[in-house]
């Protein structure tokens, strides 16, 4: 006696994820209202605390009453023990102006450890800060990354670079 043989196939339901964001060839092309705060990422940068890696980054916040809150990245010669100019400033925002919404975050960056050409894009640990700041706010936030050759990119929140954040 014969016994009937079934294959099973089970199709993967295949989805995508996309995010949306403005190019523009030169921070200065940003709407007006942006130039102080690309201008004083650019200040803080020089307050970059970065001999291992020669890479200096900052990063300047626009809080929803104006305040602007900045940071650069700090490194330590124990590496991991360093922290990304973003972390610098976000953290520096919950701690100092917890109740205040983050408008836009700004970053700039200048070093050979990253091609001029290349797109300046934040570390998956920053955008991990990034989206639960959203989180926390209830509300996304505006990301100006500013390129070496100048190259601007605005994208709309911080969970569009991250998807499938952690935890979020
Ligand atoms: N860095 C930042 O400040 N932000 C990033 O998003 C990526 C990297 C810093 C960390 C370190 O001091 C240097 O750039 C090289 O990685």
């Amino acid at each position: 006696m014969s016994t009937g043989c079934f294959l099973l196939i089970l199709i993967p339901m295949e989805k995508e994820l996309s995010f949306k964001y403005s190019q523009f060839e030169h921070w200065k092309e940003l709407p007006e209202a942006d130039h102080a705060l690309v201008a004083s990422a650019y200040k803080v940068m020089e307050a970059a605390y970065a001999p291992y890696s020669k890479f200096c980054v900052g990063a300047s916040l626009l809080l929803e009453d104006g305040t602007l809150v900045t940071g650069s990245n700090q490194e330590n010669i124990a590496y991991p023990s360093g922290l990304c100019a973003e972390r610098v400033a976000l953290f520096f925002a919950g701690a100092n102006h917890p109740d205040k919404i983050v408008d836009t975050l700004c970053i700039v960056a200048q070093g050979d450890l990253v091609d001029v050409e290349t797109l300046l894009s934040p570390c998956g640990g920053c955008r991990q800060v990034m989206v639960e700041t959203e989180k926390r706010q209830n509300q996304p936030f505006r990301v100006i990354l500013v390129s070496q050759n100048n190259v601007t990119i605005i994208a709309e929140s911080a969970a569009s670079l991250l998807p499938l954040a952690f935890g979020i």
